[in-house]
């Protein structure tokens, strides 16, 4: 496995020997993990079954959760999904950026099945980060790329998260530094009448529902049958037992603070990280899965999260704590 560091802003890549590697990769179907604004993803060419196949089996997935493509802009969305009116407006305001729409899939589409899980409906994302849009555009190709982590387990935000939860699974491994939004993106079904939030992410329900002038509907979860199978109740599950909404921090803990004030026995965690001193959510939302990881490696066997606001980010901050602290049993 190789590491091709580059600069996050960077925005041209032709004719740069390291970028056509990394289209030779793709195009042979190999799998190759790439930074994006929200977390990195594991991607593939996804009209190509052997690759698909690949990130599933790189990622230890089960192959009825389906994965999201990347697109190059609105444009090559269309040649896979269909828009409605509400997919067009929240895809003018948020594209490219930390959205993905589910749409009704083209009969045409040329992505494999099991990009989809068989189903009648498409995921698309149109990134922020300009190489995943860049190898898009290159490949003339979706590029299908869930998070770059095994299944379960915390989304890696840094080239070394990956390194360190797929290794030699992948061919490359593109370093941009840490990602900037650092929780998944936000995913809105929007190919029935009424649009309905399926997973909450780095674009905040309220900026969606300004944009849609109406309230969005929330999918309901269920393990038996998962709709937006990231939805399962256990996730991003580290092996110390998480909880959640604590007042006290009990010997043997790690604590997971927010904001400037600490609770009490916050002096006898074994390790402590704050995901934002000033209680900002955005930058809580960049840290948490970084601290959530580090927090692990401290050998603590549980893990006190402090209360964190349920508004703006910290929809997704809360949703993502909850899988977290979910019973195992349910994977
Ligand atoms: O920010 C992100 O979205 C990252 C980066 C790499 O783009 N990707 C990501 O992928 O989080 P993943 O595979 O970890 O989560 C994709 C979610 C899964 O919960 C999957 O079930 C859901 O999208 N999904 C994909 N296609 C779907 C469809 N047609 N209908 C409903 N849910 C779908
Ligand atoms: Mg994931």
């Amino acid at each position: 496995m190789e590491i091709w560091q580059i600069d996050p802003t960077r925005t041209s890549f032709n004719d740069d020997p390291r970028f056509l590697v990394a289209l030779e990769h793709l195009r042979v179907g190999r799998l190759v993990a790439v930074p994006t604004e929200t977390v990195y993803g594991l991607a593939a060419d996804a009209t190509n079954e052997d690759a698909v196949t690949g990130i599933f089996e790189a990622k230890e997935r089960p192959r009825f959760n389906p994965l999201i493509c990347h697109v190059e802009n609105a444009t090559a969305a269309e040649r896979y999904g269909m828009l409605n009116g509400d997919a067009r407006r929240l895809a003018d305001a948020f594209w490219p950026g930390p959205l993905t729409l589910v749409v009704g899939k083209r009969a045409d589409a040329a992505v494999c099945d099991l990009v989809t899980a068989g189903l009648e409906t498409i995921a698309l994302r149109v990134p922020a980060a300009p190489i995943m849009r860049a190898l898009a555009r290159s490949l003339e190709r979706p590029l299908a790329a869930p998070s770059a982590n095994r299944s379960g387990q915390v989304s890696p935000t840094s080239a070394e998260d990956v390194v360190a939860e797929l290794g030699e699974r992948v061919a490359l491994i593109i370093d941009a530094g840490r990602c900037p939004v650092g929780i998944e993106s936000t995913i809105v079904d929007v190919s029935g009448d009424t649009p309905m939030l399926l997973r909450p992410g780095g674009i905040a329900t309220v900026e969606l529902e300004a944009v849609l002038g109406r309230k969005l509907a929330f999918a309901k979860v269920s393990d038996e049958k998962p709709t937006a199978p990231g939805m399962l109740a256990s996730h991003y599950a580290p092996r110390a037992r998480v909880r959640l909404d604590a007042g006290t921090v009990a010997t043997d803990e790690a604590l997971l603070a927010f904001g400037p004030n600490l609770i009490e026995g916050a002096e006898r965690a074994l390790a402590i990280e704050n995901l934002s001193k000033s209680g900002d959510l955005r930058e809580a939302a960049q840290n948490l899965f970084g601290a959530l990881r580090r927090l692990d490696h401290s050998g603590a066997a549980s893990i006190a999260v402090m209360a964190i606001p349920d508004h703006g980010l910290g929809e997704a901050i809360g949703d993502r704590l909850a899988r977290a602290a979910a019973p195992r049993s349910l994977v």
